[in-house]
């Protein structure tokens, strides 16, 4: 196979999902069989990225998406992970290999039309197949729960609710918000484009102004209620419309590199067969995330009022899903029927991804 094909690969594998468009991935073409991957996290600058692993489910996102991108040129990918210590920079070599069995796989087509519905969409039920369709998706090694009832989706809602406020009054996730948003844009190709925040105008310039420092969002939050307003925008209404919220249970607690990889795979099939579906999904993994510090016992903020929020928002999520303070918990996702949204993150190009 020409170099040529395996750049077209990896033009549509670099249009896996990571968490606020990072892209924590780079590439290498080692041969005309082999890629090499370089992967890196974000855990010293974001304060979601608990211990990488959010970046390493990235990462499988991103070897899913080129195994499955590999299948529309007749070839099989397999991936050997290698990596050591705590995991920041993690090489993954493909083996891209000719196979007369492989045929297009069925998400092929739908690598470039997946994308985050951050909107609120319609509450119309998931249909049987739509459900059976997203649970197999899952792969060996998860199951997937679908909070579909009237009564779940309010109590996820309010969980969600919760777990913003902590997201918002929290000076140590300040930098993140403030980096993360390209304001004034639809498409955004390292970011996410205001337009595909999911707040109106008027609430996305009084965000741009508070956003400018610290001092303006805590003088917000004290005297404005602040939050209030992105939190019923971004929160509780999309909480409340869609039709289903996921959760993506590992049945081994992730342990290994491979681990978080396979659940990112696991994650990326799941999205995919959505769109397939023609369904639209938003990941909304804050509340598993202050969940992780929150069972971990790890203080993320100097303002010890947040890990108390954290362990409330812990304890309400598992009495929701019925689960225990130990239960692996992977992926958390709302999905509904929507029309496709009009503003996306894009990518950087194919050359701004070589490894130098
Ligand atoms: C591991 C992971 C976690 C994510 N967490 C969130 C989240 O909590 N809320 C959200 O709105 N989007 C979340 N996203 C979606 C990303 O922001 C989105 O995939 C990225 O900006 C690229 O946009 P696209 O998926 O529309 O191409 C997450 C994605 C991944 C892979």
């Amino acid at each position: 196979m020409s170099n040529d094909t395996l750049k077209q690969i990896l033009d549509l594998a670099r249009w896996a999902p990571s968490g606020d468009n990072t892209q924590p991935w780079r590439f290498e073409l080692v041969n005309d069989h082999m890629i090499r991957v370089h992967g890196h996290d974000t855990r010293d600058h974001v304060l979601y990225d608990f211990d990488g692993h959010p970046s390493h489910m990235a990462h499988g996102a991103l070897l899913e998406t080129l195994r499955v991108a590999a299948t529309g040129f007749g070839l099989k990918a397999t991936w050997t992970a290698h990596s050591e210590g705590d995991h920041r920079h993690p090489i993954y070599e493909v083996i891209l290999a000719p196979d007369d069995s492989i045929k297009q796989d069925p998400l092929f087509d739908c690598i470039t039309l997946r994308t985050v519905q951050r909107r609120p969409m319609k509450t119309t039920a998931l249909t049987d197949g739509q459900r059976q369709a997203l649970q197999d998706a899952a792969g060996e090694g998860f199951t997937l729960q679908v909070l579909d009832s009237w009564h779940d989706r309010r109590r996820v809602a309010n969980l969600l609710w919760a777990s913003a406020k902590i997201r918002l009054t929290c000076p140590e996730a300040f930098p993140v918000h403030k980096a993360v948003i390209e304001w004034r844009a639809r498409f955004s190709k390292d970011r996410i484009p205001e337009e595909a925040v999911g707040v109106d105008w008027a609430t996305a310039r009084l965000m741009e102004w508070a956003m400018h420092s610290w001092e303006r969002v805590a003088f917000m939050n004290r005297y404005l209620m602040g939050t209030i307003v992105p939190r019923v925008q971004l929160d509780l209404l999309p909480g409340l419309r869609c039709a289903a919220h996921l959760l993506l249970h590992p049945k081994t607690e992730p342990q290994r590199i491979e681990d978080w990889v396979r659940l990112g795979e696991s994650l990326q099939r799941i999205w995919l067969t959505a769109t397939l579906h023609g369904l639209q999904l938003q990941p909304q993994m804050t509340p598993v995330i202050f969940r992780w510090y929150a069972r971990a016992g790890r203080h993320f903020s100097a303002d010890p009022v947040l890990f108390d929020q954290a362990q409330k928002v812990a304890s309400e999520f598992e009495s929701v899903v019925g689960a225990l303070p130990t239960s692996a918990f992977g992926f958390f996702a709302r999905v509904g029927h929507s029309p496709v949204p009009q503003s996306r993150s894009v990518r950087l190009a194919l050359p701004e991804l070589d490894k130098q």
